[in-house]
């Protein structure tokens, strides 16, 4: 009698929880207890300060979700931040993804070179990036937003991309990049940083 009733309190607690779950579902996700550990190097909130951390707040959370479970499943490596991937459940890389998502992007501090910048929105029209990573490179699911993310980040990325240094695009930026020359990039970077 007494096991009965532990079992109808919990299964009272957990329709309780699923209901407030729903109840919650339009305010700001809450913080997982995970995001301590990678603010230490992407910045309080993802905001990150320093260029090799790439900003995660205002990223997608489709795409931090999807690079995570590539991180975590060996598709995308880095020496630093693969070992932040291992031990993580789906839904903690999905709780991760939204709660970086939804904080606010930093202000870009980059020096940009007009000239360069110019030069790196004409190459960005020809080779008709924005198709998929909309107009602004603000980005969409999938798709990162790239518009004020720094200037190494980006270099480093579309080079790694060239390399077959990164291969999990399934093929979209490897081929995109082969047709960018190291100026070309240098420009997209001038270009994107800036935005
Ligand atoms: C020790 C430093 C470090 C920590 C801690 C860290 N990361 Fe990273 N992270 C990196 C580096 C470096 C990169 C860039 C790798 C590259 O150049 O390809 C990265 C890349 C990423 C990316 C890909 C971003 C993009 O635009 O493609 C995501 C998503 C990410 N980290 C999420 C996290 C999350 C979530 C945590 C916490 C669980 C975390 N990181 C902890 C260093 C770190
Ligand atoms: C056919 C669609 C498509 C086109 C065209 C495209 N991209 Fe991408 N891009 C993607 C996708 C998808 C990803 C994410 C790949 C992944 O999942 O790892 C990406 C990733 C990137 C990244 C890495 C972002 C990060 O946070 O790590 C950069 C930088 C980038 N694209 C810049 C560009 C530039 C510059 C152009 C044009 C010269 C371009 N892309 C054209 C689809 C596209």
């Amino acid at each position: 009698m007494r096991r009965w009733m532990m079992q109808g309190a919990l299964a009272g607690a957990l329709f309780m929880s699923a209901w407030g779950l729903a109840a919650a579902q339009d305010a700001p996700p809450a913080k997982p207890a995970k995001a301590v550990v990678c603010e230490s190097c992407h910045g309080p909130g993802g905001a990150s300060t320093q260029p090799q951390y790439p900003v995660l707040a205002g990223q997608t959370a489709r795409y931090l979700y999807l690079q995570l479970k590539d991180f975590n499943e060996g598709r995308r490596s880095d020496p630093l931040m693969s070992p932040m991937s291992t031990d993580m459940t789906r839904d903690e890389m999905r709780e991760l993804g939204a709660w970086f998502a939804a904080q606010k992007p930093p202000v870009s501090s980059f020096k940009v070179d007009a000239e360069k910048a110019k030069r790196g929105q004409a190459k960005a029209e020809e080779t008709l990036c924005t198709m998929c990573h909309l107009g602004g490179f603000a980005g969409q699911n999938e798709v990162p937003k790239v518009a004020g993310q720094f200037y190494e980040y980006i270099v480093k990325q579309l080079t790694d991309f060239r390399e077959h240094k990164r291969t999990n695009d399934a093929g979209t930026m490897s081929s995109v990049s082969g047709t960018l020359n190291d100026a070309d990039i240098d420009a997209l970077g001038h270009f994107l940083a800036g935005l």
